[in-house]
């Protein structure tokens, strides 16, 4: 019960990362608040965690819009009372060198990785401020430290979570809220699995180019980023500001560096 009674908001919990680290929340103690643009992917999130004996609800926002994220935040402060982590995780992905790029899929990049890290901590953070407690998680990617092929707009926007990160820690430690980073290596969820069908023909050699990236011989999985932040999330990473930390397989300190 390493999250017991605390409130937290995860931004794009009905797949991938987002519903692991919530399904391992909910059984830590937490009561999860599993936000998603697409309503059934996120019930069926509250379901599962219901169905294990934990505490859950579903709010419907796009975290790129205004109005819908103050009427999230709304929702769960007239809940709640509260906001103790806000996990900024949801995020799509982008493929293609810059002359590869069209504008509005470019936009389109950095309107959710950006703005959908700004517009959630926006809103929540005054409510932090006034308690003068709270965690933001901030989710980055390993290829904020390294250059890989045809990631132009991806890389643009995870390198700036990373940037904007250390400049939120600097902003609201005052305020006794700690904000860190998340840089996942490749984790095998559906967005890489759509980012695997749009860039490569072989599956298998898709698989065999990730691998060789790493140190490790297996590929990442949901569960390892959840449990990276439930550490983040906890009290346990108190000492922890401004950090960025690494669930790669050694792509960031092996092979590269
Ligand atoms: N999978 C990886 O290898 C990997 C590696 C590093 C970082 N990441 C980051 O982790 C995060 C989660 O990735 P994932 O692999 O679990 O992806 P995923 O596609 O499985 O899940 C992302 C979720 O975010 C939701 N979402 C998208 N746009 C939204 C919006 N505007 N408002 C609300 N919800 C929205 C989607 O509906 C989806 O349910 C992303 O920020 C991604 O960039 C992933």
């Amino acid at each position: 019960m390493r999250l017991k009674d605390k409130v937290i908001l995860i931004t794009g919990s009905g797949s991938g990362i987002g519903k692991a680290t919530a399904l391992l929340f909910a059984k830590e103690g937490a009561a999860v608040v599993v936000n998603d643009l697409i309503e059934e992917k996120g019930q069926e999130t509250v379901r599962e965690i219901r169905e294990s004996g934990g505490q859950a609800v579903f709010v419907q926002a796009d975290v790129t819009d205004s109005a819908s994220v103050k009427a999230m935040t709304e929702t769960v402060i007239g809940q709640f009372g509260r906001v103790d982590v806000l996990f900024n995780n949801a995020g799509v992905s982008g493929v293609g060198a810059i002359h590869e790029v069209d504008e509005d899929a470019w936009d389109r990049v950095i309107r959710i990785n950006i703005r959908g890290v700004f517009l959630p901590s926006k809103h929540i953070l005054p409510y932090m401020m006034e308690r003068k407690q709270g965690t933001i998680i901030n989710m980055s990617s390993c290829i904020a430290e390294i250059g890989l092929a045809r990631r132009a707009s991806y890389s643009a926007t995870k390198g700036a979570v990373l940037a904007l990160t250390k400049s939120m820690q600097v902003d609201y430690a005052p305020y006794n809220i700690r904000v860190n980073a998340l840089l996942p290596g490749t984790i095998l969820t559906p967005f890489v699995e759509n980012y695997l069908r749009t860039s490569y023909d072989d599956p298998e050699q898709a698989i065999q180019s990730i691998k060789s990236r790493q140190l490790s011989g297996e590929l990442g999985r949901p569960e390892d980023v959840a449990k990276a932040a439930l550490f983040l999330a906890s009290d346990e990473s108190n000492f922890m500001m401004g950090s960025p930390l690494y669930v790669d397989g050694g792509v960031v300190f092996g092979k590269n560096a």
